[in-house]
C-alpha cells in the first residue's frame, strides 16, 4: 500500500505514544452493540498492528453506557500481549472494585471542565465529581495502578459555549492534584483550533504543568483534529489519543462525533518521520473489518484511500 514520503519538521519529537481509544470512545457511541468476542478480536488486532496502549472498555453504570455493559466479560475474553497496556475507564469506587477484580493495571477517571457536562455525564457538579474521584485515585495509586485523568469540554461546550482557558487549567490541575499520572485534554465536540491548543498548553505550562504530563484528545467533528494534534506536538506533547477508523463520540455530549482517526494520525506522523510502532497496513485492514462488523464505512480518510 502507498505510504507518505518522510520529511522531518524541526522541533517535533522522535517518537509518539498513540493512546488508542476505538474500543472504548469509539464503540460506546455506536448504534450497534457488538458481541464480546468481536470486541476482543478488535483489541487483539489493534495490538497486532503495533498499538501499545489500547483503552479496552469502561466500568461505568451499564444503564448509562449499554454498549459497554459487558466490561467484565470482555476482560475475561481478552488475550493480553506483553508490553501492551490496557487501561479502562472508572468513574467511582464501584467501578474501581470491578476493575480490580479483573486485575486491571491502569485506569482513567473522567472529569469535565464545565458544570453542564459534569451533570450530564456523571450526575454530579464539577466539585462533586472531583470528590467522587479522590478515593478512586488514592486507592488505585496505593495498589500501584497508573491513573489517567481525562478532562472534557476543554475547547468549548455545546450548552455553555466558550470555555475560559483559566477554568480548564483550574479543573485540570485539581485532577492532577488528586494524583493522576497524566491528564488528557479533551476536545469532546471537536470545535478547537490550533491556536487555541497552543494557548491552552502555554497556560498549563505557566501553571507548572509541562507537556510531559499532558495528552491531546481531539475529536474530528469540524475537521480540525489533525491540525490540533500538530499544534500539540509542536508544544511538546508526545501522547496523542486516536480511534481506529475514526470510530466514536460521546453519548452524553451533543455533537461529539468521531475521534481523530488513528490511521490519519499515523499517516501524518510517519510522513513527519515520527516513530509510532504502528503497521499502517494492518491497522487499515482492521478498520475495514470493523466497518463490516458495524455495517457502515469508516470515516477515516486514510482508511478510505488505502482500501479503495
Ligand atoms: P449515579 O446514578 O449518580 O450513580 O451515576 P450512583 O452512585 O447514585 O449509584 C446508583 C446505582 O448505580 C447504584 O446501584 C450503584 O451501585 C450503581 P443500586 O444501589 O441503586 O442498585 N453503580 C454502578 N454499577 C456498575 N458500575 C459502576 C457503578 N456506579 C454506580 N461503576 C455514574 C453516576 C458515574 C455511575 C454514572 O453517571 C455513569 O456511569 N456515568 C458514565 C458516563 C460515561 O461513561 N460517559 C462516557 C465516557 S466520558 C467520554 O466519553 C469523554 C472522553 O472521551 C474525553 C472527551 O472526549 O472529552 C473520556
Ligand atoms: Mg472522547
Amino acid at each position: 500500500m502507498p505510504s507518505p514520503q518522510q520529511v522531518r519538521m524541526p522541533g517535533l519529537p522522535e517518537q509518539v505514544t498513540i493512546y488508542e481509544v476505538g474500543a472504548r470512545d469509539g464503540l460506546q457511541n455506536e448504534q450497534t452493540t457488538l458481541p464480546v468476542e468481536i470486541k476482543a478480536e478488535f483489541i487483539g488486532r489493534l495490538a497486532e498492528a503495533g498499538l501499545r496502549v489500547i483503552e479496552a472498555t469502561s466500568f461505568v453504570h451499564p444503564k448509562w453506557v449499554p454498549q459497554l455493559a459487558d466490561a467484565d466479560e470482555l476482560l475475561d475474553a481478552l488475550t493480553f500481549v506483553d508490553g501492551v497496556r490496557y487501561p479502562v475507564l472508572v468513574p467511582n469506587e464501584r467501578g474501581l472494585e470491578r476493575a480490580l477484580a479483573k486485575d486491571v493495571r491502569e485506569i482513567a477517571v473522567f472529569g469535565s471542565a464545565t458544570e453542564t457536562f459534569a451533570r450530564r455525564n456523571l450526575n454530579r457538579t464539577v466539585a462533586e465529581s472531583i470528590a467522587m474521584f479522590a478515593p478512586v485515585v488514592a486507592r488505585a495509586r496505593a495498589e500501584g495502578l497508573a491513573v489517567r485523568g481525562y478532562l472534557s469540554m476543554c475547547f468549548g461546550d455545546p450548552w455553555e459555549g466558550e470555555v475560559p482557558i483559566a477554568q480548564v487549567v483550574a479543573v485540570g490541575s485539581e485532577l492532577l492534584g488528586l494524583g493522576c499520572t497524566e491528564l488528557s485534554l479533551g476536545d469532546t465536540i471537536g470545535v478547537g483550533t490550533p491556536g487555541h491548543v497552543t494557548a491552552l498548553l502555554a497556560a498549563f505550562a505557566d501553571a507548572g504543568v509541562g507537556p510531559d504530563r499532558l495528552a491531546g484528545h481531539f475529536h474530528d467533528t469540524y475537521g480540525q483534529a489533525l491540525a490540533n494534534a500538530l499544534a500539540a506536538l509542536q508544544a511538546g506533547i508526545t501522547t496523542l489519543d486516536a480511534s481506529a477508523g475514526g470510530l466514536g463520540g460521546c453519548p452524553y455530549a451533543k455533537s461529539a462525533t468521531g475521534n481523530l482517526a488513528t490511521e490519519d494520525l499515523v499517516w501524518m506522523l510517519h510522513g513527519l518521520g515520527v516513530r509510532t510502532g504502528v503497521d499502517l497496513d494492518k491497522l487499515v485492514e482492521t478498520s475495514v473489518w470493523m466497518a463490516a462488523q458495524l455495517g457502515r464505512p469508516s470515516s477515516s480518510n486514510v482508511v478510505r484511500a488505502l482500501s479503495s
